[in-house]
This record gives structure tokens, C-alpha cells and sequence, in this order.
């Protein structure tokens, strides 16, 4: 995503069309190939209208995670996590969502602490 993709005060940028739209699903160049060798997926994105990106429901969609672990985190202006996380516990209810995290401000430490947790 360029920065004119990113501009939220414009609506006809990329992400304000992905965002409008609930059925978009950019698609993922990348191909993962190993998946099937983890049992705990870490889901990390940036918060855009208090949702997780489009992106995130093609990679939910594009690979099973059915009976995996996953762990949401997020980083954001001000946003919390938590309705993004209910998005996405409510659309995808086959995976087991763990407590999500929102990464703003944390130290590495923290990190840490929580993923031994
Ligand atoms: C299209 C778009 C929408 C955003 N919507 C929100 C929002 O609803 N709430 C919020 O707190 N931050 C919002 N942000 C800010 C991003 O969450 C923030 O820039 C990002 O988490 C920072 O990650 P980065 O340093 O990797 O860019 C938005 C950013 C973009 C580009």
C-alpha cells in the first residue's frame, strides 16, 4: 500500500474502497507454505476504521485455520483491539481466537512477558 492507498481522508483511495466494501479481499501475493507445521498463529495488523484490514479476512479465507490457535494484535492512532477482535471471533468462529493485544507503546519486554503468558 503506497501512502495515497493509505489516505483515509480521501475516498476514493485504495483503502477507503476496501474498507467500504465488507466483501473486498485483496488479494496476498505470498504464497505460505508451512502453516500446517503451527498450531499458534500470531495475527498482526494495523487498525483501519476500527476494524482489521480487508487483507486480514483474505488470509483467514485463503488459509484454514479452523482448530488453530490465533492471537490477534494491533497497533492504532487510539483505537482499542476490541472490535476488530469481535469482527473477527463473529466471522471466522471455527478458529480458536485467543485474547488479542494492542501493541501501542509496548516494550519489548512486554512482548515478552505476554507471549510466554
Ligand atoms: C486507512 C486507515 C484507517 C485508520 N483507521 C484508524 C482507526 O479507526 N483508529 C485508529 O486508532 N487508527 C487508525 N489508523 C491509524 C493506524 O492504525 C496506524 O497508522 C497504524 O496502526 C500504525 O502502524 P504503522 O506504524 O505500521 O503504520 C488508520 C490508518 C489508516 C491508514
Amino acid at each position: 500500500y503506497t501512502s495515497a492507498d493509505l489516505n483515509w481522508r480521501d475516498k476514493s483511495s485504495r483503502s477507503s474502497v476496501e474498507m467500504d466494501d465488507p466483501t473486498s479481499r485483496p488479494a496476498i501475493i505470498d504464497d505460505l507454505k508451512n502453516l500446517a507445521e503451527y498450531d499458534t498463529v500470531y495475527l498482526g495488523f494495523p487498525i483501519w476504521w476500527n476494524q482489521a484490514p480487508r487483507l486480514i479476512n483474505t488470509f483467514l479465507e485463503k488459509y484454514d485455520l479452523s482448530g488453530k490457535t490465533v492471537i490477534p494484535f494491533a497497533t492504532s492512532g487510539s483505537s482499542s483491539i476490541s472490535n476488530a477482535e469481535s469482527e473477527l471471533r463473529k466471522a471466522y468462529p471455527d478458529v480458536n481466537w485467543q485474547k488479542g493485544k494492542l501493541m501501542n507503546g509496548v516494550t519489548e519486554e512486554d512482548i515478552k512477558n505476554w507471549t510466554k503468558k
